[in-house]
């Protein structure tokens, strides 16, 4: 199986945009952008994404205990554009804030899902990082796509209603 035959094929599955977080133990943020977030299990409440082997956020994130997926709207491609660039401080531009878990989190996300970690599975070259979900937060707002190598606005619309306020949740209330 050729490389190019693969991602191009690839390339025509629709995906949902994430940035995915997490803080280490000197309470450094860590995040990056991330396509590859599915949900897996209902009982017990299971999801994945997967993490590349070379990315210099792979030790935090095979470190931690817990992780946060925000699932960007449309109109935040700049958000994913800032967490997949490399050499960069992804938090300085200051729009994530502390969200479920103590993690940084988008207030513009259409939803988040914040997970323990349950596992990490070896993938070729990538790990799959499975989480638990121990909370959740989902708003009415159309969700950003990315599609054919480029981020595309969904079809269908959803109607957008006010933001609830964001709960806050710390380890100790898992
Ligand atoms: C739309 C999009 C989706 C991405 N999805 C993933 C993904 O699912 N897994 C992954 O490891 N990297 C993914 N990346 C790449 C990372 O965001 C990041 O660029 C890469 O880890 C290199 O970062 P580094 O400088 O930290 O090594 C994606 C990038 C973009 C733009």
């Amino acid at each position: 199986m050729e490389r190019t035959a693969l991602t191009h094929a690839m390339a025509r599955v629709p995906g949902p945009v994430t940035v995915v977080t997490t803080v280490d133990g000197t309470g450094k943020r860590w995040g990056f952008t991330a396509n590859s977030f599915i949900s897996v299990s209902l009982d017990p409440p299971l999801v994945l994404v997967c993490l590349n082997k070379t990315a210099s956020t792979h030790e935090a994130f095979t470190s931690a205990d817990r992780f946060l997926v925000n699932v960007l709207a449309h109109g935040q491609d700049v958000v994913a554009r800032r967490f997949a660039r490399s050499g960069v401080d992804r938090f300085a531009a200051g729009d994530m804030a502390s969200c479920e878990l103590g993690l940084p989190g988008s207030h513009g996300a259409c939803a988040r899902v914040a997970c323990a970690m349950h596992s990490i599975v070896d993938a070729g070259d990538h790990s799959i990082l499975v989480g638990r979900v121990v909370d959740t937060y989902a708003v009415d707002r159309t969700p950003l796509v990315y599609y054919n190598r480029a981020f595309a606005h969904p079809a269908a619309a959803t109607e957008v209603r006010a933001e609830e306020p964001v709960k806050i949740l710390h380890l100790a209330d898992w």
